[in-house]
């Protein structure tokens, strides 16, 4: 059986720049509060004519330059986004009009922070059993357009971050390279720790001015009890992926996390032991993208270099759902 290589990245986000001063001119925060609670000195926000179908358009177009390989290889593209264009169908099939293909599947994956973790997982089945040679695997989200950029809305509304990453992802028959595990877990007992309650159809009307000026279609989080569980959720997958694999945190060239918090980030790297240039972080100047964030800064590590052939690339992830998991991958 053939293992999943990563035949190339791409990463795209919009062209604004949102500051934390910027943020204080719609809201009650300061840069100070910001920067020491999350460690996030700016973001990318999308502007008019852009959307998450877009910006995946243009990731993938960056991938596929550093492959060599044309839109017509995609056999397969597995679409994760907790921010959808539209309520159905998902944004896979947008994406797949943008590139101009047609007569592949087009999956949406909808688990949040997780989610370029879940489509991994997926996309690795897939390669693995020949189902599938040439995988398009995407992590885009526009959350600016989503966010309550009032007061009332400030403890998520300066996280999150608009952007898209992808990789491109094929067999290869090389023992020293490829997804060596991934695992995915959930725990649906804590779904409203971080939601967003409708337009739904668990309401009747699914959409309603009642609805809309409870702020039901507003992120709502409770900041404390997620950063609790990511801190040691992520490090625990961490070392279940290890173990898996019969290696240490020593084999590790990077570590890849979900950029959710910087102070997450550095939870996890001392739970494990690492030194900084294990672990790779760019959350400063990107916020939180959710299910492409690991995409973006995987994108920016191998534009910097930061893998060769044969190093040891660890994944992990958590969020929303909960969900949380973890990839190793020889590069
Ligand atoms: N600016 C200024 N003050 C703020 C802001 C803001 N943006 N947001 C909240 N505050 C205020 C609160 O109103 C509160 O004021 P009060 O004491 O007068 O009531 C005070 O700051 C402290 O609020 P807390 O929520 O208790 O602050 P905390 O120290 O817990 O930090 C934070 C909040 C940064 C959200 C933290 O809980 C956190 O990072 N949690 C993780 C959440 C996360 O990363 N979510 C991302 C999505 S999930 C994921 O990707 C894993």
């Amino acid at each position: 059986m053939p293992r999943t290589a990563v035949l190339a990245t791409g990463f795209h986000v919009p062209p604004k720049i949102v500051t934390n001063d910027d943020l204080a001119k719609l809201m009650e925060t300061s840069d100070e509060w910001i920067v020491q609670r999350s460690g996030i000195k700016q973001r990318h926000w999308v502007s008019p004519g852009e959307t998450g179908a877009t910006l995946a358009r243009d990731a993938t177009r960056k991938a596929l330059a550093q492959s060599g390989l044309a839109a017509k290889d995609i056999d397969c593209i597995i679409y994760c986004t907790c921010t959808p264009d539209h309520f159905e169908p998902g944004n896979g099939v947008f994406l797949q009009r943008e590139l101009g293909l047609s007569d592949i599947p087009a999956m949406d994956v909808r688990t949040q922070c997780s989610g370029f973790l879940y489509g991994l997982s997926v996309a690795d089945a897939w390669i693995r059993t020949g189902q599938h040679q040439c995988i398009l695997l995407v992590g885009a989200e526009i959350h600016s357009r989503g966010l309550d950029k009032t007061t009332r809305g400030r403890d998520t509304a300066v996280l999150f971050g608009d952007g898209a990453g992808v990789v491109i992802l094929g067999p290869t028959d090389d023992p020293g390279r490829g997804v060596l595990s991934t695992h995915v877990f959930a725990d649906g007992r804590y779904a409203e720790k971080l939601w967003v309650d409708g337009p739904g159809l668990a309401h009747d009307p699914f959409v309603s001015h009642e609805l809309l000026d409870r702020g039901f279609h507003l992120p709502h989080m409770e900041g404390r009890d997620v950063f609790k569980f990511a801190s040691v959720k992520m490090p625990e997958s961490v070392q279940l992926a290890l173990k898996t694999n019969h290696l240490s945190t020593a084999d590790i060239k990077l570590l890849v996390p979900h950029q959710a918090n910087l102070r997450i980030i550095e939870m996890v790297q001392k739970e494990l032991g690492l030194r900084d240039d294990q672990v790779f972080a760019n959350i400063q100047q990107y916020g939180n993208t959710t299910a492409a964030s690991i995409p973006i800064a995987l994108g920016e590590a191998v534009d910097q270099q930061r893998l060769g052939r044969g190093d040891l690339l660890v994944l992990t992830a958590f969020g929303s759902g909960f969900t949380w998991g973890s990839a190793a991958i020889r590069w």
